[in-house]
């Protein structure tokens, strides 16, 4: 018999007990009163997570959905865009930007770095006749473990353009700091299966007053994610079309437990998570592939392997030995780093094993620069410290 599996990937993330209990329910009706008062509650809810007055909205999709969503309702075919990318998934916004008809503009750095703010005024700047509607960015590069400051980023799109500012912030939300007001944000995505604790299938987008104006204007906004029908809905405790009602009474227990741990709470156990991690690859020598704190991923670490052990051999280990899942690097880092996702109803405890684990699936891999134990220490003081 094998021990449970022990998700460490940046998403899915495990789903609380609480939670599944929720999710054993039968559906109810998405036109009753006891699904009003879940939909009531979990628009409120989500209001909270993003710090906002503004309506979040709520799709049956996964995350990739509300992108093209937040594209699709606020511009027109052939408006021009910005997009800031740093890995796979701010890439991805050129890739629905192109998919539907927006003309994009990409402004790329090499992976591990940070969106460049100096090249981002330079180009605004140079934007005289302010022809770019949208500038998109991502809050926190799953692929690369980039944390982007998206406060100081949103204020330089705000004093250099009118442009629309677009944010995914799919693993950022419920990890770190975002608040979609105070920032002058005016979309922005996340996803179910990450910080919210909960299986895929619900999408969320946040949206401005800017951006409804906008919308306003949009001459195809499309069908099933359309925002009119959205803000339509929205306060009557309904949705446009039958949700997945069983994960948002999930959603409703999760957003729950979110708040009995408060935002605080819930970010400072993230950067605990963060910082027994990056501490117990450094004390087994190993490198991280974003060595600079400040824009260290407070949902998952990225890490070089040892020379003569591979990915596929340390992945394969912590599975066979542990049923514990890291993730390997995506395109161009496939191979090249693992990743190790400390993301939603993660505690130090999950850690502690999973270091331990892969320290011991290395050292059966031959690897032998420091002695066994080395990386537990690490994060050991870590906790010992902070926790
Ligand atoms: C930062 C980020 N953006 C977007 C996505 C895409 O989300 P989904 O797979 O839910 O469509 C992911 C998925 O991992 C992600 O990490």
């Amino acid at each position: 018999m094998k021990p449970d599996p022990m998700l460490m990937i940046p998403g899915p993330t495990p789903v609380p007990q609480a939670v599944l209990e929720v999710l054993a329910r039968p559906p109810i009706g998405h036109r009753s009163s006891d699904f009003k008062a879940v939909l009531d509650s979990v628009y409120a809810d989500l209001q909270w997570v993003f710090c906002t007055q503004q309506p979040v909205f709520l799709y049956t999709a996964s995350g990739t959905g509300a992108m093209e969503a937040a594209l699709v309702n606020v511009l027109n075919p052939g408006d021009a865009v910005l997009v800031l990318s740093c890995g796979v998934f701010s890439q991805r916004w050129s890739e629905i930007g192109k998919a539907v008809g927006l003309t994009v503009h990409l402004q790329a750095v090499p992976a591990g770095q940070a969106h460049d703010a100096d090249a981002l005024v330079s180009f605004l700047t140079s934007d005289a006749g302010k022809a770019v509607k949208a500038v998109c960015l991502i809050h926190n590069e799953t692929s690369t473990a980039v944390l982007n400051p998206v406060e100081a980023l949103a204020r330089l799109i705000r004093e250099h353009s009118d442009a629309l500012v677009i944010v995914d912030t799919v693993t950022g939300l419920g990890a770190t700091a975002f608040e979609f007001d105070a920032w002058g944000i005016d979309l922005a995505v996340s996803g179910s299966q990450k910080g919210f604790m909960l299986p895929p299938g619900l999408a969320f987008l946040a949206v401005s007053e800017r951006a409804m104006s906008a919308h306003a204007q949009v001459r195809n906004p499309g069908y099933y994610f359309n925002f009119s029908k959205q803000a339509k809905s929205l306060p009557l405790g309904q949705t446009p079309y039958t949700p997945a009602v069983t994960l948002i009474r999930g959603l409703g227990k999760a957003l729950e437990l979110m708040k009995t741990e408060t935002l605080d709470g819930i970010f400072k156990r993230h950067t605990l998570n963060q910082t027994m991690v990056r501490q117990a690859a450094l004390g087994m020598r190993l490198d991280l592939f974003v060595p600079d704190e400040a824009i260290a991923s407070p949902s998952v670490t990225a890490i070089l392997p040892p020379d003569g052990v591979s990915v596929d051999a340390i992945r394969a280990g912590l599975r066979e030995q542990f049923s514990i899942t890291i993730a390997n690097g995506q395109k161009d880092l496939m191979g090249k780093i693992f990743r190790i996702g400390h993301l939603g109803a993660i505690y130090p405890r999950d850690i502690l094993a999973t270091i331990a684990a892969l320290e011991t699936v290395c050292h059966q891999a031959g690897y032998n620069k420091t002695p066994l134990g080395s990386a537990v220490k690490a994060a050991q003081e870590v906790l010992a410290q902070h926790g």
